[in-house]
């Protein structure tokens, strides 16, 4: 299968721009016999390679480069561990290496110190916390690239989304989650996309906590009443009619893992930041495989858990290493049908998420399943092979072609449908922020186990982070507010557990009995809740102080 595309000269540029380009300026032909003559060995392929990918500082590596079906032991082809905050892409067909080549990063982002997170669709991450086996295609690969290679098993720490399937339940409250992402999950259009945010306006200027589902449902079935209807005037834009079409959507949610995943203890983003106490970086896998049927839901949890990240972390500019590398499995998913306001937001949140030394990588078929403008901002690629079947396999093939720099090693057509299994075209930016050159990579292998671990659940279980997050909390929120002054019942019992400030504060405030949510916002505490509620990116709710 190796070596079917011998190196060739560059005299037959990949667009028909490049073309032109080359026709009209002479100097090329004079640059394409130095490249022949430098490609006509393959020392002088590794050396350029090598040098290429060269870095002062530390470094993920990758593999080795592979000129005419040979891996050359000078290409040493790596990412240097500062430039990780600049983000990437694994990409590839089914089985071609793409879930490896995440666990080849993570592993020695770990040894590195750096934390990472990484959403395990198919629970075949799960074994990065065993040691891999002696005698598997681990082994054999480490041979095939002359490195020496010991098993070894990396802290692992196992989450599931809402307690649904094995792993330490991962919740947010639904105000935190904000009304951005909760339209994608519920697949609103726009003007019910507009009207959620107004929902949340609301609620927050009336210092309604909005924990869980049902808090949401209280509210919008608040409003749709006769009294609530009154309220609804005060806010412009709000149609009753769409109050009802937000309150039928609610039931899918509800029942397809919401009523799980909403509520508290919310994850608290510190948690996902831990080093073992060696010194590695924890990797917190989020164990999927139960909510598989859940793409909607869960595809949006991993944003809201970048944005979250963004929203908690002070700007640290760029650092040796970053603090937090995010691995988001299925990315299509998250564009699927994502409105123009959600595909600003996730733009924006890559753009600036940087500076708090946060990269994330996105995983997924191809690079035409990601927006251009956040494609752009993808410095690191690893692109394993594509098919290339039927003529709109073709054409994705020749999309993905343009996205890449101009090769003067590789027909990058050929390459990219002849690539081996866990062999890769790789660029990434080096130290000094420019892309280095496409290179047909052979993957180093993982240490850990290339597959499922034996017992999540038992993992899971045992860590402390179980008991922190295992059970749910029931606190003072909107629906008992609503109630109260729906049903003008009596105040709630003293001391109802709490645990944020502002839910306290809400709490104090319904003491007061029927009229309690008009006293409590004359009242100064009500005037300091408003205050606090600030929203940001996709609306996802700041925290002040
Ligand atoms: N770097 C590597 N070293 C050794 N073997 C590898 C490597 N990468 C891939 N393989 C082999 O290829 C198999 C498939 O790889 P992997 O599971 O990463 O594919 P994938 O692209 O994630 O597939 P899917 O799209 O189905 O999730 C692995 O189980 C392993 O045997
Ligand atoms: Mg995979």
């Amino acid at each position: 299968m190796l070596g079917r595309y011998p190196l060739r000269l560059d005299t037959k540029p990949h667009t028909r721009g490049s073309r032109k380009r080359a026709a009209r300026r002479p100097a090329d032909v004079g640059y394409d016999r130095a490249v022949a003559s430098r490609s006509a060995s393959a020392t002088d392929f590794g050396t350029s390679i090598g040098e290429a990918y060269a870095t002062g500082g530390a470094a993920i590596e990758l593999g080795l480069g592979v000129h005419e079906g040979e891996v050359a032991s000078a290409a040493r082809v790596r990412v240097p561990l500062r430039m990780l905050n600049r983000h990437g892409l694994i990409a590839g067909a089914t089985g071609t290496g793409k879930t490896r080549t995440l666990q080849v990063i993570a592993e020695q982002l770990s040894v590195a110190g750096v934390a990472v997170f990484a959403a395990d669709v198919k629970g075949d991450v799960s074994g990065i916390a065993l040691p891999g086996s002696d005698d598997g295609p681990a082994k054999k690969r480490a041979r095939e690239l002359g490195i020496e290679w010991v098993p070894a098993g990396y802290p692992v720490e196992y989450l599931s989304l809402g307690g649904i399937g094995p792993g330490v339940p991962v919740r947010a409250t639904v105000s935190d989650f904000g009304p951005l992402l909760l339209a994608k999950v519920l697949g609103s259009n726009q003007t019910q996309e507009q009207s959620l945010s107004l929902v949340f306006h609301y609620a927050d200027a009336k210092g309604l906590p909005l924990l869980d589902l049902s808090d949401l449902r209280a509210l919008l079935t608040f409003l749709d009443s006769d009294a609530g209807k009154v309220e609804l005037r005060g806010i412009g834009g709000l149609s009753p009619a769409t109050v009802g079409v937000l309150l039928r959507s609610l039931v899918g949610l509800e029942e397809g893992g919401g009523n799980d995943f909403f509520g508290e203890p919310q994850l608290d983003i510190a948690d996902l930041l831990r080093t073992a106490p060696d010194g590695r970086g924890v990797i917190s896998c989020l164990e999927l495989p139960a909510v598989q049927d859940r793409p909607k839901l869960w595809s949006t949890v991993l944003m809201w858990i970048v944005a979250e990240l963004f929203e908690q972390l002070p700007e640290v500019g760029d650092r040796d290493k970053p603090r937090i590398v995010f691995f988001l499995d299925e990315a299509h998913l998250l564009f699927d049908g994502a409105s123009k306001a959600f595909v600003e937001s996730v733009t924006q949140t890559v753009r600036l998420i940087r500076s708090k030394g946060v990269g994330v990588f996105f995983v997924t078929q191809t690079p035409k399943d990601i927006p251009a403008d956040v494609l752009g901002q993808l410095g690191n690629r690893v692109q394993h092979a594509l098919r290339a079947f039927t003529p709109d396999d073709a054409k994705a093939l020749r999309a993905t072609v343009r996205t890449f720099p101009k090769s003067d090693f590789y027909d990058l057509e050929e390459l990219l449908t002849q690539m081996g299994t866990g062999e890769a075209a790789v660029t990434i930016l080096s130290e000094s922020g420019v892309p280095t050159p496409v290179v047909h990579t052979r993957m180093r292998p993982p240490h850990a186990r290339m597959g499922p671990a034996d017992d999540v659940d038992g993992a899971a279980k045992s860590s402390p982070l179980h008991v922190k997050y295992a059970t749910r909390l029931d606190n003072q929120s909107a629906r008992e507010m609503l109630a109260a002054r729906l049903e003008q019942a009596a105040p709630p019992p003293p001391g109802a557990p709490t645990t944020s400030e502002r839910q306290k504060k809400a709490a104090e405030a319904t003491g007061g009995g029927a009229d309690a949510i008009g006293d409590f916002l004359k009242s100064s505490t009500g005037r300091t809740i408003q205050r606090e509620l600030v929203r940001g990116l996709f609306g996802l709710l700041k925290k002040r102080g």
